[in-house]
């Protein structure tokens, strides 16, 4: 398919797990791809790399005018950097509030800042958020990130409004429990990871993890040209969590 010939498109977060599936399925659709992340050096053509931190306003500033340059504008933007907390609301102090709040919330305000006035000149602009089912179900232990995606999701309905007039189309996929390296971090550290592995995949109805590559799909879809009337939804990718109950096995 090559939905995406002719776009140009930036993809935070894009050098590891969804960011990366995404980075790659957009230029093989097509797209011109700049990836910003904290370490883009496994980034590789025909991918560019460009190195910059979301809490730090001057470096996204100068990473997306950097990308734009390169590229010769911008059509899409993906805010997909984010990272994870553990614990209720008792287990984290105002700074670690702060920090993760900084990098999934503010990071995605200063990269879409930044990004607008390409996007604006674009004919096909789309911006993609990376949110969560923890937006949108109340998971244990996740107080501090849940808050932090559900913000997000708040956040891609404003923009939406904000931007229509504008020619730029805001939405967001909430992925379940996704196969990527960050998974793989949280499990090493569990006591026994095969059943943290377990009990994880038993709590999708599909019964396994969603990968990375079917994220990366449903947010090509929604940055696609393909899309073209579709702002300010969210699109789940999860394995049926937030949608089915089923019935137990065998009744
Ligand atoms: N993996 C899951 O189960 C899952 C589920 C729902 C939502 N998500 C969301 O998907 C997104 C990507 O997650 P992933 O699983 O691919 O994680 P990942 O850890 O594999 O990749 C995250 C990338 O973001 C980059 N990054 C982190 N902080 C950054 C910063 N301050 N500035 C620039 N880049 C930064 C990292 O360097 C890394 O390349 C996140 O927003 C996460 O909240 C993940």
């Amino acid at each position: 398919m090559t939905d995406f010939e002719g776009l140009k498109a930036l993809v935070t977060g894009g050098a590891s797990g969804i960011g990366r599936a995404t980075a790659e399925l957009l230029a093989e659709r097509g797209a011109q791809v700049a990836v910003l992340d904290l370490d883009p050096s496994c980034v590789e053509k025909p991918l560019l790399g460009f190195r910059a931190d979301v809490t730090d306003d001057t470096s996204v500033r100068a990473a997306v005018a950097g990308a734009a340059e390169a590229l010769g504008g911008l059509d899409v933007l993906v805010n997909n950097a984010g990272i994870g907390a553990q614990g209720t609301v008792e287990d984290n102090d105002d700074d670690e509030w702060r920090r993760v709040f900084d990098v999934n919330v503010l990071g995605m305000v200063r990269t879409a800042r930044a990004a607008l006035p390409h996007l604006r000149r674009s004919a096909h602009a789309a911006i993609v958020n990376t949110c969560s089912i923890a937006a949108t179900a109340g998971l244990p232990q996740r107080a501090l990130y849940s808050a932090t995606k559900g913000a997000v999701h708040s956040l891609t309905l404003a923009m939406a409004a904000d931007h229509i007039r504008e020619g730029v189309r805001v939405n967001c996929v909430n992925p379940g429990t996704a196969d990527t390296p960050w998974i793989g971090r949280l499990l090493d550290r569990a006591s026994d990871p095969a059943a943290e592995r377990a009990a994880l995949e038993a709590r999708q109805p599909a019964g396994r993890l969603v990968s990375a590559a079917e994220v990366a799909g449903a947010i090509a879809y929604l940055a696609s040209p393909l899309s073209g009337a579709t702002t300010g939804t969210s699109l789940a990718v999860d394995g049926g969590m937030q949608g089915l109950r089923l019935r137990p096995v065998g009744q």
